[in-house]
């Protein structure tokens, strides 16, 4: 039985990941980070050492399995969880997921997991692509200063210390392909609450957006 979609889309660092890894820890409900997916095929790309400029190169997703338990993902039954947020993956995942091939096999694999049980679901598209009939939309957003500055710290917690106008930089780079490109560019959806959330809290935004679902669980 279909069951309640909230749908969270922004550009990178807004905090999509981790807000929605904790709506769905303590509304008990399945949690799907699509962005993790697009890097999982990214690695698998680069450890094949496909030419990642031709689109044809992608058709290993033809027998490839792509899977997620809990908060783990997995590519072929391995755990690539860790590998995904490497370098190499961070600056090629944008070319990877603008390939309409790619878009088409893994958005098939998203529609079908939000076919049963309750679920949030972050991404670029999610809103206007993947789950157009979610009855809640979010669209988060915050400053490019301010998500570079929660990147940097992430980073200096994993050991690597890029100064922060790198951190910028690629942020914005990586925001201006995710948005210009043909195929589903990063775009709030006409029906999307956005949320600024430059000055608040992980845990502000999280009640926040709670508290939007309960009003519409509760209109039902
Ligand atoms: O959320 P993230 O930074 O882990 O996402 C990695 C990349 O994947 C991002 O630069 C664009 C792409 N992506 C996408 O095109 N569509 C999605 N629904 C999610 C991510």
């Amino acid at each position: 039985m279909s069951g309640f979609k909230l749908a969270i889309d922004g550009p990178a660092g807004s905090g999509k990941s981790t807000i929605s890894a904790l709506i769905a820890k303590k509304l008990n409900w399945t949690h799907i980070d699509t962005g993790a997916m697009y890097r999982a095929v990214t690695l698998k790309a680069l450890e094949l050492k496909v030419d990642l400029n031709d689109e044809s190169s992608y058709r290993f997703l033809e027998t490839t399995n792509i899977h997620y338990d809990f908060d783990r993902i997995f590519i072929d039954d391995r755990d690539v969880t860790q590998a995904i947020r490497s370098e190499g993956v961070t600056n090629n995942v944008s070319l990877v997921s603008s390939f309409p091939y790619v878009r088409r096999k893994l958005v098939d694999l998203q529609k079908q997991a939000a076919n049963y049980g309750n679920i949030v679901m972050d991404g670029r598209d999610i809103g206007t692509v993947v789950l157009p009939d979610a009855n809640v939309k979010v669209f988060l957003t915050a400053n490019v200063e301010e998500r570079a500055k929660r990147r940097y710290k992430e980073n200096i917690k994993k050991g690597k210390d890029q100064h922060i106008s790198k951190v910028i930089e690629d942020i914005v780079v990586r925001d201006q392909k995710d948005s210009t490109r043909k195929e589903s560019p990063l775009r709030k959806a006409d029906d999307a609450i956005i949320m600024d959330t430059t000055y608040l809290t992980i845990d502000e935004v999280v009640e926040k957006i709670i508290e939007l679902t309960d009003k519409k669980e509760n209109k039902h």
